[in-house]
C-alpha cells in the first residue's frame, strides 16, 4: 500500500509596497491581494498542517504548483520553507504553476528555479519518475507567463515526447501530474479562454489515446473534482482545491491519494474549522485503473 498527498495552488502571499516592483502584471496581482486574497489565504494554517501529515504516513507529496501569489523573491521563501519542511516527512515531487511565473522578470530571474530546483524534474517539459510505494509519476509542464491572462500552455516538445513516456514502467498504476486540467469544463468549474490550458486538447487526446489508465492530478481552478473522462475514459481526472484558501465557495483542501495493486483510493480533505477527510459531491472516491 502506499499513501501519497496531492496539494496545490499554496500561493504563499507577500504585499508588494515597493512600487519600483509594480511595473509589470504584478500591479494587477497585488491589487487583487490588497483588496480579496490576502484575507482568503490563511498560510498560517501550515503549522497545523504539518503536525497533521506528520501522523499519516505518506510515502510521497505530489505539489501541482502555484506556491506563490506574484512570484517574489520573499513569497518564494515562504514557499520553500514549507517544502523543506514537507521533505522531512516524505519526497516530495512538484510541477510549477502560472503564478510562479507570473511576470516575464520572474520568468527572467529564474526565481522558481532558485528557491525550488530540489523539488522540480530534472527534464524541462514532462518526464516519469517511480515514486516510493512503485508508482509511475508522469510529470506534465504547463504553466508559462502571459502579459494579462492566467492561460497555460505545453511545449510541443513536451506533447511530441508523451507517448513514448506512457510506455515507461509499464506494469504500475500511472499517475499524471500538472497544473492545467486537461477537461476545460465540468460540473464544478469552468475554465474559460482566459483561463485555460492553451493546447489542452491536444494534451487530452495525446493522454486519453496513449493506451494507458492514467489518474491525472491538477489543480489552478482551486475546487475539487474528480470525473472520468467523458472523451477518453482510460483518463481519470481529480482537481484539488488551493490548499489554505477560506472562502465558502471554495474551501480550502488536499487529496489523499492511496494505492494498493490497481486499486486507488481518494480521499479529500477539507478546512473547516479543522482539517478533515470528507465524501465530496463530485467525488467518484474509487477507481481501478487497468495496466
Ligand atoms: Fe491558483
Ligand atoms: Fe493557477
Amino acid at each position: 500500500m502506499a499513501r501519497y498527498i496531492h496539494m496545490s495552488d499554496l500561493h504563499f502571499w507577500q504585499v508588494v509596497r515597493n512600487p519600483l516592483k509594480l511595473l509589470n502584471k504584478r500591479a494587477l496581482g497585488n491589487l487583487n491581494l490588497l483588496l480579496r486574497r490576502r484575507h482568503q489565504i490563511k498560510t498560517e494554517r501550515a503549522t497545523g498542517l504539518l503536525d497533521l501529515l506528520k501522523g499519516l504516513e505518506i510515502d510521497a507529496f505530489l505539489v501541482g504548483g502555484d506556491l506563490t501569489t506574484t512570484a517574489t523573491e520573499e513569497e518564494f521563501r515562504q514557499a520553500a520553507d514549507f517544502l523543506g519542511q514537507l521533505t522531512e516527512l516524505a519526497p516530495v515531487y512538484l510541477v510549477p504553476g502560472n503564478h510562479d511565473v507570473y511576470t516575464f522578470e520572474s520568468r527572467r530571474k529564474e526565481r522558481l528555479e532558485k528557491y525550488c530546483f530540489y523539488w522540480l524534474p530534472v527534464e524541462e517539459g514532462c518526464s516519469v519518475d517511480r515514486l516510493p510505494g512503485d508508482v509511475a509519476l508522469l510529470r506534465i509542464s504547463t504553466a508559462r507567463p502571459n502579459w494579462i491572462s492566467s492561460r497555460g500552455h505545453v511545449p510541443p516538445e513536451a506533447l511530441a515526447l508523451l507517448p513514448d513516456l506512457l510506455q515507461e514502467e509499464k506494469g504500475k498504476v500511472m499517475i499524471a501530474l500538472a497544473h492545467y486540467p486537461v477537461i476545460p469544463e465540468t460540473e464544478a468549474y469552468v475554465m474559460g479562454l482566459n483561463r485555460g490550458l492553451g493546447n489542452g486538447g491536444a494534451l487530452r487526446r495525446t493522454l486519453g489515446e496513449g493506451g494507458r489508465s492514467l489518474l491525472y492530478l491538477a489543480g489552478h481552478v482551486h475546487v475539487y473534482s474528480h470525473l472520468q473522462d467523458p472523451l477518453y475514459p482510460s483518463l481519470e481526472q481529480i482537481t484539488t482545491p488551493a490548499l489554505f484558501y477560506d472562502k465558502s465557495d471554495k474551501p480550502g483542501g488536499f487529496t489523499e491519494i492511496v494505492v494498493e495493486g490497481s486499486e486507488l483510493e481518494i480521499r479529500p480533505w477539507v478546512f473547516d474549522q479543522g482539517w478533515q477527510r470528507v465524501t465530496a459531491v463530485h467525488s467518484r472516491n474509487k477507481i481501478s485503473l487497468s495496466f
